[in-house]
């Protein structure tokens, strides 16, 4: 039999344990966090959507007309007129033909990727991937090759060295742990030269990066230069639910294949109702967006002066390296105690050697809030020996 006790405490001896805390507010950049109230400084909720009155009143209004549950997934029963109206919708938003949506981004992936490829494919992905992107290589079969992060030169050797037929490369978009960008253009230009397909997981570009919000392929000013296009409606969309845009061919072969899509209930009506009322927000949000990225790259600027290990970019997901499992855990609870809520992510989310903090910031944090998370940051990285 399997000794869980063991492998628990063998994991609480590594400081590995995870806990969960309890929300009892709505979700936004202060919420009561087990009886306390805090300053949420790790939320994928960018555009404040979650607890946005426009959503709600459309989430409301689906609750009374259509109810709380789907009943069937979507080829049996579970298909309202809505979840095809989103799929239009979000097509258009992604400059792509077609769209197909999942129960999150982790179904879109698995779906996606296992959907698509078999043992006969070669899938290049980048080291830093969501751990959703390598599931779904596993589950299709494929052969996985690993490619080290963000580096072109070491696919490109990689690509010469294992691509023998049906190929596809795989990468996040923007890095959910490290807020980096993916050189989208340049994995396009390479795909293009060995004739492979493409996959960009965009989770934390869609509503963020580019002016329409449209995600990476727009920062880069592509349009639809990419195969597989992922997104989520659990982040800036403030809901939940993934998705994928694309070739009309390709998005009804996944209708036909995709394993997560098939024999899963579709998403609640009233979860749909509220992305469309999201995805009306998202497109014409300019303003967010921009407030977004200046409050991204001040922050940034304000931790790298005070001489913190963090990276210089756009993106509200803000990493501050720490290396140490325990020093991580230690800062991130010196910061609770003082009303931040930061968590420390420790591998295996991130590679070993490189536990950290990591902030992630919403459009509507003020400046006095960051200002006092770098006040606290400054006082307790200095106490732990983090900074000089
Ligand atoms: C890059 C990336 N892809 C996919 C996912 C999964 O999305 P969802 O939370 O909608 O399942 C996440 C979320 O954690 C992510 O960060």
């Amino acid at each position: 039999m399997f000794d869980f006790e063991a492998a628990l405490k063998d994991i609480k001896n590594k400081g590995l344990n995870r806990e969960l805390r309890n929300l009892e507010t709505a979700q936004g950049p202060y919420s009561v966090i087990d009886g306390r109230r805090m300053l949420m400084m790790s939320s994928n909720n960018y555009l404040g959507l979650c607890n946005d009155i426009r959503l709600k009143r459309a989430a409301i209004e689906s609750i009374r007309k259509f109810g709380v549950g789907a009943g069937g997934s979507r080829l049996t029963c579970g298909n309202f007129t809505l979840h095809r109206e989103l799929e239009e919708r979000l097509a258009g938003f992604k400059q792509a033909e077609s769209s197909i949506i999942f129960g999150s981004g982790y179904a879109a992936n698995i779906g996606a990727i296992s959907g698509i490829a078999d043992k006969s494919c070669v899938i290049f992905c980048d080291r830093l991937n969501h751990a959703s992107i390598v599931d779904g290589i596993r589950l299709s079969g494929a052969k996985l090759v690993v490619y080290k992060h963000c580096d072109m030169d070491d696919l490109e050797n990689k690509i010469i060295r294992y691509h023998t037929g049906r190929g596809l490369i795989a990468t996040d978009g923007v890095f959910s742990m490290d807020g980096d960008i993916a050189p989208v253009d340049r994995i396009v230009k390479l795909a293009k030269k060995f004739n492979l397909m493409t996959m960009v997981d965009d989770a934390h570009a869609t509503g963020v990066l580019g002016e329409n919000g449209r995600g990476t392929l727009e920062y880069f000013g592509l349009k639809d230069d990419v195969d597989i296009n992922v997104g989520t409606l659990s982040k800036a969309f403030g809901v939940e639910g993934g998705f994928v845009a694309g070739k009309r061919k390709l998005i009804d072969f996944l209708r036909h294949r995709a394993k997560s899509f098939i024999y899963s209930t579709a998403l609640a009506p009233h979860n749909i109702a509220a992305a469309v009322e999201a995805l009306n927000i998202i497109e014409t949000g300019q303003q967010a967006r921009k407030e977004l990225a200046e409050k991204s790259i001040w922050l940034r600027s304000k931790l790298i002066k005070r001489c913190f290990d963090v990276p210089r970019g756009v993106t509200p997901i803000i990493p501050l390296m720490v290396g140490n499992v325990d020093t991580a855990l230690k800062f991130s609870m010196l910061l609770y105690n003082e009303g931040i809520y930061i968590p420390a992510i420790r591998p295996p989310t991130v590679p070993k050697g490189t536990s950290r903090l990591r902030i992630s910031l919403m459009a509507s944090h003020s400046y006095d809030d960051m200002e006092f998370a770098v006040e606290n940051l400054v006082r307790f990285g200095r106490k732990l020996g983090v900074i000089p």
